[in-house]
């Protein structure tokens, strides 16, 4: 677990030092971004994001922290980079455990993510995030 934790935090990581050298590098568009991608979330992950995560996450959401931090149905709305930056922060908190919040969770046990939905939910963030990074 902890392992995969760190496997996968280092995959975001590394994937956003790559995006930032290549940028600062500015190697030309077409060679970076081969396909257009825009902000996408699958039906599975939806789920995921519906179950555990909107009842603060969203933008008729009264955790106002909560909501200040991260509005999922606002997320396609930013600017391209404000989205990568969410989406890393979303496969950090993931996989780290940190949402939602164990306070939370000990009185709404049935909002934990499991396993397979936390890999789905970070994979996701971070491939979205790869995909969106490059070039603009
Ligand atoms: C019970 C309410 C609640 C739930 C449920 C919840 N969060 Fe949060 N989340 C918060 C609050 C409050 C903060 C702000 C924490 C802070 O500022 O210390 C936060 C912060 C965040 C941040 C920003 C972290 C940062 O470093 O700035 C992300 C990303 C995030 N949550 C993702 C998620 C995801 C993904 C889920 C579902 C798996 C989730 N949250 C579920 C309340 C919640």
């Amino acid at each position: 677990m902890k392992k995969i934790s760190i496997f996968m935090l280092t995959l975001v990581l590394g994937f956003m030092f790559v995006n930032f050298t290549i940028e600062n590098n500015k190697v030309p568009q077409e060679e970076v971004k081969t396909e257009a991608v825009t902000y996408h979330v699958p039906d599975d992950v939806q789920q995921i994001i519906d179950k555990s995560c909107v009842g603060c996450h969203n933008s008729d959401s009264k955790n106002i922290k909560g909501k200040g931090k991260l509005q999922f149905d606002e997320l396609a709305d930013l600017k391209l980079h404000k989205q990568v930056g969410k989406l890393a922060d979303i496969a950090e908190v993931v996989n780290e455990g940190d949402m939602p919040p164990s306070k939370f969770l000990k009185s709404n046990p049935d909002r934990e993510l499991t396993y397979d939905e936390k890999v789905k939910l970070a994979n996701w963030a971070a491939e979205m995030a790869e995909k969106l990074a490059p070039s603009e």
